[in-house]
This record gives structure tokens, sequence and C-alpha cells, in this order.
């Protein structure tokens, strides 16, 4: 049976306490839903975590982080760690967006560690990958998609506790996507994978697409084998987009 989808929203560097509005009205109309058919997850900026927490309670949304520091705590300025967002709540941590590969540098070893930090505190990892356009171009996608898996996934990860995000870096904010079949390509590449490293629990865990994600098109790319949901950036700011590409899974 394949995963329960995953409908998940990165908010990014994008918000203030005022949008925690859209997080009420996004429980307003899940409320309006009997038995909704995928889990809903927002993963705010850090300073929001606590608000959109407490705008979501007494609804299914599950709030998470972006990222996280490897360590439980200590000296290190400005990082949060993956301990403090589980008090707060959260259950599940980005790691190893493509952004922060691109803007801080993040190697998939440093991502394996963020993410054994996350699942160390009892979460549950969505660890991203994908390839850039120029790699793509050249024919290197399955490669480079191949490595990532295989060395941003800690030792001991499990999978219930863990979730990967195929997210191509030039489909991020663009408005492009992958054709379906390029998208079951990468998708079922990256099962074969999780069945290689898990055995037959490797079908048990969720393989979200990211990448320009808009209600428009989210039927058909959750509709493509081995897609059990979303990650969402723009398009999980606005309680009706987000509610929008939630509906791909209401029939
Ligand atoms: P996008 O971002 O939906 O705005 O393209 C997706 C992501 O980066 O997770």
């Amino acid at each position: 049976m394949p995963p329960r989808p995953l409908v998940a929203g990165n908010w990014k560097m994008n918000g203030l306490r005022a949008n925690a509005a859209e997080v009420e009205k996004l429980k307003r109309l899940m409320a309006a839903q009997t038995a909704l058919p995928c889990d809903v997850l927002i993963c705010p900026p850090a300073t929001l975590v606590f608000t959109v927490a407490a705008a979501a309670q007494g609804s299914a949304i599950l709030v998470g982080g972006q990222d996280c520091h490897p360590k439980v705590s200590g000296a290190h300025t400005g990082d949060v760690s993956a301990a403090m967002f589980a008090d707060l709540g959260c259950t599940h941590i980005i790691v190893g967006h493509s952004e922060r590969r691109a803007d801080h540098g993040e190697t998939s070893t440093l991502v394996a560690a963020k993410a054994a930090a996350v699942q160390a505190a009892g979460l549950a990892a969505i660890i991203c990958v994908g390839e850039t356009e120029a790699e793509r171009d050249a024919g290197q996608t399955l490669k480079v998609v191949g490595e990532q898996v295989a060395q941003s996934l800690p030792a001991g990860a499990l999978p219930g506790n863990t979730t990967i995000a195929y997210e191509p870096v030039w489909a991020i904010g663009t408005g492009r996507t992958p054709t379906e079949a390029e998208v079951a390509e990468v998708h079922g590449f990256i099962r074969d994978a999780l069945h290689k490293r898990f055995g037959a629990a490797g079908g048990e865990v969720r393989i979200l697409y990211g990448g320009s994600v808009k209600p428009a098109n989210a039927k058909a790319l959750m509709a493509v084998r081995n897609v059990d949901g979303a990650l969402v950036g723009g398009a999980s700011l606005k309680a009706d987009d987000f509610w929008g590409i939630i509906g791909a899974y209401l029939g």
C-alpha cells in the first residue's frame, strides 16, 4: 500500500505574526472536510513556529522546521536545534533544501548529520534532493540524485522517520515543472534506492515532489506513480492556494 500522502508547505523566509491568519483560514477550510486523505504540514520560519503551532491547535495541521543544527545545544550563535523544534510541538524538519545547499554550501554529509539530529529528537526528516538545470542538460540527473540520496540519509534512518523530497532546482520558484514522465523516472529511481536501503519497507517512505506546485498542476503531479505528496513553497503562503493543492487528494 502506498504511504499516506503528505502535503507540506515551506514558507521559507516569508511571514510575520500576522500570517497566522492564513493558518486560521486553512484550519477553517480543513474543518469543513471530513476524513482528510492526506497529512498537512506547515514549515514556517523558526520565529513563527510557536505562533503557527498555536494557530493550528485543534486542527490536523502539523508544524515543522525548515532546517536545524546537527547538535542538540551549545555555542552555535543563531542556530536552532531539532530538540528546540520538538519542544514547540513540531513533527518534521526539512533538511538539505537546495537553497541551503547553495546559500550555505551545505554538503550531503552535513545534511545527513542534520537528518540524524532530527531523527534523534524523535521527529521525521524531510531530506531534499534535486539536480540543477545544467546537471539535467548534461544527463546527470539520476547520478546526482542517486548520490544525494545515498549520502544524505544518515546511518540510523528508519522508513518511519524519513521522507525524501525530490525538488529539481530549476523548477523551484520558476513556474516550470518537469513532465510527468520525468517526475515518474526520478521518483521510481528514488524508490528503487529506498528498496535497496530498507528492503520491502522502502515502499513505506514518502517521496514528495517539490518545485512550482500550484493548484492547477497538483492533481496531475500527485497522480504520478511514487509521488506521495508535495513540498510547496510560494503556493503554501496563501491558505486558498495551499488548500487548492491539498484538493488534489479530495477527489
Ligand atoms: P516553490 O518552492 O513551490 O515556490 O517552487 C518549492 C520548494 O522550494 O520547496
